[in-house]
């Protein structure tokens, strides 16, 4: 991220500045001890403050063990909405570096929010609002991507709905990848993005109010509840390199070969032994002889999960949008039968889809059992009756729309 400035800080770090004759507060938020990117946050109280500490509730992460090591489709689109924006998040997959969730929030949550073990990343399909931050209120609109630090104090103000959000959680840090940018941090020309399509904070709106406020600290793997007697959101200034910010999927900048352009093409983030990446409307490979859909691949050491945002998705066969495929490490895969003789001479897609993958096996919860469609697994068979007919084992017993 490049370096912001909001209010009103002093010309020297760990100066005395005052607010109507009042000694500001100054507090350093850093990555990796001090050798990270930071920000220095000037409070009227200090962060520590706390009127009483409440209870702690550990986060349970339930695990479906599959009987069967299969593809697998999971369909979100008709999961009911409700919960709020934070504690509302559906767990679909999780290991140590990721937690992969749905979320379709409708309630108002009063309680600001903080993740003390992570980053996180809230990918917008549907719906607006706005993050009212400790570093500034920061807008978001449908096909976002909402980056929001660890350590950031927030709450989540819900615009116009309905809201469908796809959000990932990580111990680690959430990085545009090392070799878009060069020695010095900035992105480079051949980055599918620039720095004026990352978008911070707004305005920064500084809270002087006491009154009676909840914040929920995630730490330790559960939710610490604090009550305050102030407002938190009380910073009167701040500058640095560590804050929320937005980046819009359609200000993603595509690339295009004579041939396949492979996943890497469409990285937009790196974490900790994952990536994410952005699958665009696009134009299609120009060789006469091209095939413009995916060659199959085995993914040995990854897993590969795409959620399908918008547009059809030429290579999936009965995949509809607020769909999840899981593609996992150790099996091939490719187009289903069909597809790619479809796509011979296609000039164009308008396919619209986030995937992760990560370098470690995902683990699935109850609810991605609940949401299976096991014939996912059978749909590569080029018999479609063959394919209608079949089950996984390990299955729900669902029928498949494959
Ligand atoms: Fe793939």
């Amino acid at each position: 991220m490049r370096y912001l400035s909001m209010g009103r800080v002093p010309p020297k770090r760990h100066t005395q500045v005052r607010d109507e004759g009042r000694l500001l507060v100054e507090e350093v938020m850093g990555y990796e001890g001090f050798s990270g990117n930071e920000s220095i946050l000037y409070h009227l109280q200090s962060p520590c403050r706390v009127a009483e500490v409440g209870g702690f509730t550990p986060i349970e992460r339930p695990e479906w063990v599959p009987e069967a090591h299969v593809h697998r489709l999971t369909d979100t689109a008709p999961l009911p909405p409700g919960g709020d924006p934070v504690l509302g998040r559906r767990l679909l997959m999780f290991n140590d570096d990721v937690e992969v969730a749905i979320a379709k929030p409708t309630e108002v949550s009063s309680a600001f929010h903080r993740n003390g073990e992570g980053d996180e990343v809230l990918f917008v399909h549907e719906g607006s609002g706005e993050l009212e931050t400790v570093f500034g209120r920061l807008p978001f609109s449908p096909h976002d991507y909402v980056v929001i630090p660890r350590g950031t104090t927030y709450r989540i103000i819900l615009g116009e709905g309905p809201h469908t959000w796809l959000t990932f959680t990580t111990p680690g840090e959430i990085e545009t990848p090392n070799r878009y940018r060069n020695r010095y941090g900035q992105l480079l020309e051949h980055a599918p993005y620039s720095q004026r399509d990352f978008h911070g904070p707004v305005e920064l709106e500084t809270h002087r109010e006491g009154g009676e406020h909840e914040l929920v600290v995630r730490v330790r793997g559960g939710h610490q509840r604090f009550a305050l007697d102030y407002h938190p959101l009380d910073v009167v200034g701040w500058d640095g390199y560590v804050y929320p910010y937005t980046f819009s999927i359609d200000d993603f900048e595509p690339k295009s070969g004579r041939l396949h352009q492979p996943p890497p093409a469409h990285q937009t983030f790196q974490g900790p032994n994952f990536v994410i990446c952005s699958f665009c409307p696009r134009k299609l490979d120009w060789d006469p002889l091209a095939v413009p859909l995916p060659y199959h691949h085995s993914n040995l050491q990854s897993e590969e999960v795409i959620y399908y945002v918008d547009g059809r998705f030429g290579s999936r066969k009965g995949v509809d949008v607020g769909a999840l495929t899981l593609h996992p490490s150790g099996l091939p895969h490719g187009p289903q039968p069909g597809l790619v003789e479809q796509s011979l001479g296609a000039t164009e897609t308008e396919e619209l889809a986030v995937m992760i993958d990560t370098f470690r096996p995902l683990r699935l919860t109850p609810l991605a059992r609940d949401l299976d469609d096991p014939g996912y697994a059978l749909s590569w068979r080029e018999d479609p009756a063959l394919a209608a007919t079949g089950t996984a084992s390990g299955s729900n017993g669902r029928s498949s729309s494959a």
